[in-house]
């Protein structure tokens, strides 16, 4: 859209004016009063997202007249897919002028890893065990997408994973209920900044609530069936984060939950959600996934698919129509349908008014909006994020990268722009630094040589590679995924590095040069052969707009890696699903002679890399253990100190794990349960004391009593390196006093 000048001044001044803070009773009058006002057929219409074309392709219910149509009569209260302010400006001016009571829009986009400015995929950012790096993150990420038009991201996304096939994995903070949590936090924090009406800020949303990432045989939209522990002390745990820290909205996920589709849960929506976890804004459906529950066989059409979504406690439906075309009807029958519907109404109009919308619908739409994005201070937290997502998983003193080496960089990653990975928002490919160029800003002496497409090589482009290969002192050998093979919809059942990558790994083996492998994917892949064959291994997953810097400044020793797995990586696709914190059995394998225990026959069970795994180039030694007391009484805490010494010339970072084990308990619980982490720098040469908490209900778990209590039991509290690598452990009771 064209702006003149004028139009373009105008803009730029109704866009920022001080937005008053309105008290919570203040808005539920005013929300009271707009409800008592409008037809049934509008209060229907807050509870529709729809689309605006463009960006996306969208359903084939979908036209962009239907929506110019929608939002002037009031029949749309939100949209998703305007991604920049010509559009919001557009559709905002006209449901603020045009629609019957001028409400604003609610607009809403996917701003999952960056909005332009790419930081890492969301598995990595968790990696960094860095709570407060990622809510640096989410900061920048809501200023870019507020100050492009959007109110509300489709962010964070909360859902466990223990299978890698599943391609949504890369969305995830990996499996560790504990970690999810606080990243959970960072992220809400991030994108909310404690003040909603903020030109800073954007709106959360915690989705896919919940287990979505517990689809059977990791196949993306298939069958969920955990048991009401699992639910409650697993994939219920982030939310219950997020809603502490004030997430405004929750998304319902695709999956059912025993056999009844989330978005029509009465359990989940209703009596968990809002009576247990106390979150009193906005419920979403996911994508149709109120009309799936006729293709779930639950509803026999649209009709009765609304019905039991909003008696369930759905409020606003995306994409799909049913409430608006069914509901009107259904209300004028029973009054208990119109006072769900002004209830799902009023809590959309209050985030409406929490997010300053009513106070200024034109927030943040400005026409010179690109100003605001890939400032120089986003870029440089965009690599400091990079830098502490990579993961060194080997290094056979192939690593840092000695100045004087000549480095031949061969692999279908070496110089590729296609690393933000998906839901990459707007952030650009072109954008991205590739690792080529990050190694020659590091001055590093190069060659280069493809040597194989993603799926594809030649014996001629093998050969180059090897010629190549055969003058440098070393090999940086940048395989991967495609960036899109991981996110929704990218289910793989074969998650090694493709046939044409392995052939040239193999190749470039007999060379006998050492070998530095970077892997780029979003998801953990099978490394083996690479953890047998080659001298180093760093994780790069897909590192988003600083890539090939934050990865180059790495390799050549400038940045100390310390990034960590927040997924374990298995040996082999038949370990699927292999997490750390899985339940004992009653034949743990610990004796090796004894044959009729938990075990493979052809395999270890343990996965290759387990989670909290990661290496560093210095050498930490860990040198003394206290622990304040061996019992704990409700509102005690534990202090857990350790002496650690950085036995190097290099600073680094430590990340110290707290674990604990119930050695008995009403019921039977993981082996391990990640309770606390604290990542500390330490310079070289250097010691210090690192000190770390637990309280008394750090060790409750849902218990047979369906009670969440630690119980007056012993534990073991561990302290270690990763989930398998533990230095010390104590014994501790809790008792009641
Ligand atoms: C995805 C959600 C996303 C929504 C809107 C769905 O297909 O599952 O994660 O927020 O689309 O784009």
């Amino acid at each position: 859209m064209d702006y003149s000048q004028d139009e373009k001044k105008a803009i730029n001044n109704i866009s920022r004016p001080e937005l008053p803070r309105r008290s919570p009773e203040e808005i539920r009058v005013l929300v009271e009063g707009l409800i008592q006002r409008m037809t049934v057929k509008e209060l229907l219409g807050q509870l529709f997202l729809t689309a605006y074309s463009g960006e996306f392709a969208f359903g084939p219910e979908f036209e962009t007249d239907d929506a110019v149509k929608l939002i002037k009569t009031g029949h749309a209260g939100s949209i998703i897919g305007t991604y920049d302010n010509d559009k919001a400006y557009m559709l905002q001016k006209m449901a603020v002028t045009q629609s019957p009571h001028g409400i604003p829009l609610l607009l809403a986009n996917d701003i999952i890893h960056g909005c332009r400015t790419g930081f890492p995929v969301n598995l990595a950012m968790a990696g960094t065990f860095d709570p407060q790096l990622v809510e640096s993150a989410a900061r920048i990420i809501a200023y870019e997408a507020a100050h492009s038009g959007t109110s509300l991201t489709f962010s964070p996304m909360l859902d466990i994973v223990r299978d890698p096939r599943w391609g949504r994995v890369m969305e995830s903070a990996g499996e560790d209920p504990y970690l999810a949590s606080k990243m959970a936090e960072a992220y809400v924090k991030g994108f909310q900044q404690d003040d909603l009406a903020s030109y800073d800020s954007v709106g959360a949303c915690a989705k896919h609530y919940v287990a979505y990432g517990a689809c059977e045989g990791g196949r993306d939209y298939n069958t969920v069936d955990i048991s009401e522990r699992t639910l409650r002390q697993v994939y219920l745990k982030p939310f219950a984060a997020a809603i502490d820290a004030g997430v405004v909205m929750v998304m319902s996920a695709f999956n059912v939950y025993d056999g009844v589709p989330i978005t029509a849960n009465k359990f989940l929506l209703r009596d968990i959600l809002r009576d247990e976890l106390g979150f009193t804004g906005v419920t979403i459906s996911d994508y149709e996934s109120t009309i799936e529950i006729i293709e779930h066989k639950i509803a026999a059409a649209r009709s009765e698919a609304a019905e039991k979504c909003i008696r369930a406690g759905l409020d606003l439906e995306i994409i799909s129509s049913s409430y608006l075309d069914h509901l009107e009807k259904k209300a004028a029958e029973e009054p208990e349908i119109l006072s769900l519907i002004k209830e799902a109404a009023a809590r959309v109009l209050t985030l409406k008014y929490r997010l300053g919308l009513f106070d200024n619908p034109y927030k943040n739409i400005y026409p010179d909006f690109t100003e605001y994005w890939l400032k120089p201070n986003f870029l440089e937290i965009a690599l400091k994020t990079a830098e502490a997502s990579l993961v060194l998983l080997k290094n056979k003193n192939v690593l840092p990268l000695a100045k004087t080496s000549k480095v031949a960089l061969i692999g279908p990653f070496s110089n590729s722009h296609s690393v933000v990975g998906a839901w990459g928002g707007k952030a650009r490919n072109e954008d991205t630094v590739s690792l080529m160029q990050g190694l020659e800003n590091q001055g590093v002496d190069l060659v280069h040589a493809l040597g194989s497409d993603l799926k594809q090589t030649s014996e001629s482009q093998i050969q180059e590679a090897l010629n190549v290969a055969m003058g440098a002192d070393v090999i940086v050998l940048a395989l991967g995924e495609h960036q899109h093979d991981s996110g929704e919809a990218a289910s793989k059942t074969d998650i090694h590095l493709s046939t044409a990558q392995m052939e040239l790994a193999k190749r470039l083996k007999a060379l006998n040069k050492p070998i530095v492998a970077v892997v780029f994917a979003g998801r953990p892949l099978i490394l083996e052969w690479f953890e047998e064959n080659v001298e180093g291994i760093l994780y790069a997953w897909f590192p988003g707009t600083m890539s090939g810097e934050a990865i180059a400044r790495t390799l050549t020793g400038v940045n100390n890696p310390s990034g960590r797995l927040a997924m374990s990586f298995p040996r082999s696709i038949g370990q699927i699903p292999v997490y750390y914190n899985h339940l004992n059995t009653g034949r743990p394998p610990v004796d090796p002679k004894n044959h009729y225990t938990s075990r493979y026959l052809d395999s270890p069970n343990e996965p290759l890399y387990p989670f909290g795994y990661g290496l560093s180039y210095a050498e930490f030694e860990y040198q003394e253990f206290k622990i304040s007391n061996s019992r704990l009484a409700p509102n005690d805490k534990l202090e857990i100190s350790v002496r650690v010494r950085n036995n190097s010339d290099l600073e680094g970072s430590v990340l110290l794990q707290i674990y604990i084990e119930a050695l008995n308990f009403s019921v039977s619980r993981p082996v391990n349960e990640l309770k606390a982490f604290k990542k500390v720098v330490i310079p070289a040469r250097a010691e210090q004391w690192v000190d770390l908490f637990l309280s008394y209900d750090d060790f409750a778990y849902w218990n047979l009593e369906g009670k969440n209590t630690p119980e007056s039991r012993k534990y073991k509290v561990k302290v270690g390196n990763s989930s398998q690598e533990i230095y010390q452990a104590w014994l501790v009771e809790t008792v009641l006093r």
